[in-house]
């Protein structure tokens, strides 16, 4: 079974809500999640949902409903995750490169934390000591993933302790009895590959040894979707058997057996998130005809960020003549959403949506040219909700000081 809302759903979404908006399918996050406690459930692995995707209060409440935990990115994420109901038992804040005052924070907050800096974990170990259990992310020197800005794992990037630099983090734990309880590896946004995940097992088995308190091995996000036709997300069930398999032959120490986590991002929420748009302007041009829509890469950054690819359709006229057109947005500089893309005939005034928006969209948006954020729409049970309003011209001005 797969959700989809149809094209006169989100037409009348549209007509109802105005665009641009942002359209979240619940029964999708549901499905997708569904498929990850359905490959994993025989194995002792949980999820912590990585809510940088999406943090929409009421998703984190929907998908705290469904059993997942949540990851965090900064300790406004932890105070988020509260407030949405997560209790700290099931919050985890991986924190990089942060002010140790924020680490502070979240242990007061009492939430599981992984440290991904030398400097930061020896000021833990001076403040906590042994009292307070912390995770270790680790850079595992593995180039994987989409986008060279979505890989994280590889031997030039700023994530993680280096982990040719243990004997560095064991000096510490000595120091100050540090009880290092799980070891971390985010290797990067859009795997295929599940020999990928495999590989960072394999460097962490190779230290765990090492960390007599260790309970988890946390393998990060990362899971790809499918953003075209024909393309494959990545395989959970084999994911699932092979990780299974490391796993239960893994001899940890004392008898004790290791939990896996996983932090899936844009798995969970991706394919969930529809970005209606509206067609402003045709253009006709030698090198293109171009489809101007009232939005632009301050809602919907990924296309220009990471020469991401979203489908887009032309909802208002499915059964139009294919044409190809350059989709771009109204923001005063280069701002393609899709170069030479075969669309059903486009009209000023069609609706044209994004697929795969869910994950990354409205949460990198931004303000520039003074424009409003899009409103985020739930659909949920055959019902839909708003869950945030679009911007008003008030909210422009909301933070500034006016001293002149
Ligand atoms: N865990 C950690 C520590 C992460 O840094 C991330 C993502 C995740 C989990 C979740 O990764 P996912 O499952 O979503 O791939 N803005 C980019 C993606 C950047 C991902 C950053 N970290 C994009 O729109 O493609």
């Amino acid at each position: 079974m797969t959700s989809s809302l149809s094209h006169s759903e989100l037409i009348s979404i549209a007509e109802e809500y105005g665009t641009p908006l942002y359209v979240y399918h619940a029964e999708k996050i549901k499905e997708q999640y569904g498929k990850l406690q359905n490959a994993f459930g025989h194995t002792n692995t949980i999820f912590f949902y990585a809510c940088k995707a999406l943090t929409n209060v009421n998703i984190l409440r929907y998908i705290r409903n469904l059993g997942a935990n949540v990851d965090c990115s900064s300790v406004n994420e932890v105070k988020l995750a509260l407030h949405a109901g997560f209790p700290a038992s099931r919050i985890l804040y991986t924190s990089n490169g942060i002010d140790f005052d924020e680490i502070k924070e979240a242990k007061e907050l009492g939430v599981y934390i992984n440290i991904d800096s030398l400097s930061n974990l020896e000021k833990f170990g001076m403040a906590f000591g042994h009292s307070y259990p912390v995770g270790v992310r680790l850079r595992p020197n593995i180039l994987a993933g989409g986008n060279i800005k979505i890989s994280t794992g590889h031997d030039k990037s700023k994530f993680g302790i280096p982990v040719d630099q243990v004997d560095r983090i064991l000096k510490l734990v000595d120091a100050y009895q540090l009880r290092i309880s799980d070891l971390h590896i985010h290797t990067g946004s859009e795997i295929k590959d599940v020999d990928v995940f495999l590989k960072g097992v394999d460097v962490l088995f190779d230290i765990a040894p090492h960390f007599e308190h260790l309970e988890f091995i946390d393998l990060g996000g990362g899971f790809k979707v499918a953003s075209k036709a024909g393309e494959q997300e990545t395989d959970i069930p084999l994911l699932a058997e092979k990780v299974g398999r490391a796993f239960a032959n893994h001899p940890y120490k004392n008898g004790k057996k290791l939990q896996v986590w996983f932090e899936p991002g844009k798995f969970l929420v991706s394919a969930a998130g529809h970005f209606i748009t509206k067609v402003n302007v045709l253009k006709e041009t030698s090198a293109a005809e171009f489809v101007s829509v009232n939005s632009g890469f301050n809602h919907l950054i990924r296309p220009m960020f990471y020469d991401a690819y979203h489908h887009i359709e032309n909802i208002s006229n499915p059964e139009g003549p294919m044409k190809n057109y350059s989709v771009v947005g109204n923001i005063c500089e280069t701002d393609t959403f899709a170069w030479d893309r075969p669309l059903n005939e486009v009209r000023e005034g069609d609706y044209l949506v994004f697929r795969n928006a869910g994950a990354y969209g409205f949460e990198m948006s931004s303000n520039f040219n003074s424009r409003f954020k899009p409103a985020e729409v739930l659909a949920m049970e055959g019902k839909t909700h708003l869950i945030r309003r679009r911007d008003q011209f008030d909210d422009l001005l909301r933070n500034q000081v006016e001293v002149i």
